[in-house]
């Protein structure tokens, strides 16, 4: 798929002759089309003589960072402690065979992408499912299930 750069470039424009500039303007790269696209690494790199392994060293170092397309929502399992005790690990385990993608990964349709995260601090609420930046917590099989559903319902 061709990315369109012209975004890309305008968020450059904004950041020349800064300095401290390369987290912000991947922010507002990634908050512009969803991920970090590589045509739009390799035109930073470019423009803004930067090396693309360190903007490379940003990106895989923040967890915030994507370098492939998202799904329509992101499921995130929470594996601390807790949740883990919980069941956490199962819940992981049935949304990556349900939906046929491993953590980090998007469904072919584009519609979820699946994510391990750390503790979410609402503990008393584990196991606990964060579908986009809604929390579910206590959460089954069973849930999970009507949570696919209702999801997958809105596009
Ligand atoms: S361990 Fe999951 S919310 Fe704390």
């Amino acid at each position: 798929m061709k990315v369109d750069l012209s975004d890309t470039r305008k968020i450059i424009q904004q950041y020349r002759k800064k300095k401290g500039i390369l987290i912000p303007l991947l922010q507002e790269i990634q908050a512009d089309y969803g991920y970090v696209p590589k045509e739009s690494v390799d035109l930073i790199s470019k423009e803004l003589a930067i090396y693309p392994v360190e903007i490379y060293g940003i990106l895989t170092f923040y967890a915030q960072f994507y370098l492939t397309p998202r799904g329509r929502h992101t499921i995130k399992v929470c594996q601390g402690t807790a949740c883990h005790v919980m069941g956490g690990k199962e819940i992981l385990d049935y949304l990556s065979n349900k939906l046929e993608i491993s953590e980090g990964e998007t469904t072919k349709d584009n519609m979820f992408s699946l994510e391990r995260v750390a503790c979410l601090g609402c503990c008393g609420m584990a196991p606990v499912v964060v579908v986009d930046n809604n929390f579910y917590g206590r959460c089954t099989i069973q849930k999970l299930d009507k949570l696919l559903e209702k999801y997958q319902e809105i596009k």
